[in-house]
């Protein structure tokens, strides 16, 4: 077994999946905007480190996705920010692209930027104990789009950093993210995310990207957020089982999908559905950024002192989501 193949499979072992908390500063303030708390360098590690800290960090979280930031940072307690993460039993692990930037030649639609000087930054943040990394490409459905030109464009850059950071010695998540934005149908979402992770591999494959060593991190088969198709949590279930079936090459050790928007319930719920009805050999676990922080952010910001209050609903809401990796969770476990 490869030694990346190791670091995939120990992240995603035993229902266990990934924390991310690399929302950029313009992210994570519009998200502390949203709860009335001030968008401090203090108070984002504060919270940060408060989930970082919290007991379900050995038992449930594999790794932890850190933006900039928050990788350079010290603890309280004096400590580095992946240091705690990696004492916890987690792999610390890195956002590495840019952002997401208007595509020449395709203005509607987002190319991701951070490819010039990524072999450097790459060698700093392994130095500072990354073990894994993240890159989001991002595509929007609708009459025209994704364009075939956005979707060569972000497989290419997604291809091109994989390499680059499987050359460093970590795993690169790879995120190709359907948005769920829009009045696009389930079955629209179904074409266009095989379409785009077609593309994402054929890619990957030609720039001799290990595929035993990368995780895929794609969105669950939706309608859209303003589609009048309602579809019900096992078909959501179904299809997205059915979509990764068909694009998906055998050898990727795990898929970790991203919430995208759905609520902590329904990303859960939709989760559970997905490992009882699994028949690959994919690991299929989390890696939430949303559905794992937005009611213990909530209760963090009525009273930012209350760290084991607002662990005890990280710790919850981080088990329920790993039942639900293993096919294990149900409503009534929901307080
Ligand atoms: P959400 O789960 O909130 O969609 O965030 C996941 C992520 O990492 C987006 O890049």
């Amino acid at each position: 077994m490869s030694e990346l193949n190791t670091i995939a499979l120990k992240i995603l072992e035993k229902g266990k999946g990934i924390l991310a908390a690399d929302e950029s500063t313009g992210t994570m303030t519009k998200r502390l905007d949203g709860v009335n708390v001030p968008s401090t360098p203090k108070n984002r590690l504060l919270f940060r480190e408060t989930l970082f800290s919290s007991s379900s960090m050995t038992e449930c979280i594999g790794g932890v996705i850190l933006y900039d930031e928050t990788i350079k940072q010290n603890s309280s307690k004096k400590n580095k920010i992946p240091e705690l993460i990696s004492r916890m039993g987690s792999a610390p692990g890195i956002k590495v692209d840019t952002g997401a930037k208007v595509l020449a030649g395709s203005p509607d639609e987002k190319i991701t930027e951070g490819l010039d000087g990524l072999r450097e930054r790459l060698k700093e943040y392994y130095k500072l104990g990354a073990k894994f990394t993240k890159w989001r490409g991002v595509y929007s459905i609708s009459k025209n789009y994704p364009s075939k030109l956005s979707i060569q464009a972000n497989a290419h850059a997604l291809a091109r950093y994989s390499a680059l950071v499987q050359e460093c010695g970590m795993v690169p998540i790879v995120e190709p993210e359907v948005l769920m934005d829009g009045e696009h149908s389930s079955k629209e979402c179904y074409e266009k995310t095989s379409e785009v992770i077609k593309r994402c591999f054929d890619e990957l494959i030609l720039y001799k990207v290990d595929l035993k060593g990368m995780i895929l991190k794609p969105n669950m088969i939706l309608a859209g957020n303003k589609s009048k198709d309602k579809i019900s949590n096992e078909e959501v279930a179904k299809l997205t089982l059915e979509c990764l079936k068909n694009s998906v090459p055998s050898e990727i050790p795990g898929i970790a999908f991203l919430s995208g928007g759905q609520s902590e319930i329904e990303a859960t719920e939709n989760l559970n559905l997905i490992n009882k009805y699994n028949d690959t050999n994919f690991i299929m676990s989390y890696s939430y950024g949303r559905a794992l922080q937005q009611s213990a952010l909530k209760f963090w910001s009525k009273d930012i002192q209350n760290i084991e209050g607002t662990q005890k609903i990280f710790n919850h809401r981080a088990k329920m989501n790993t039942l639900a990796a293993q096919g294990k969770w149900s409503k009534s476990l929901e307080i």
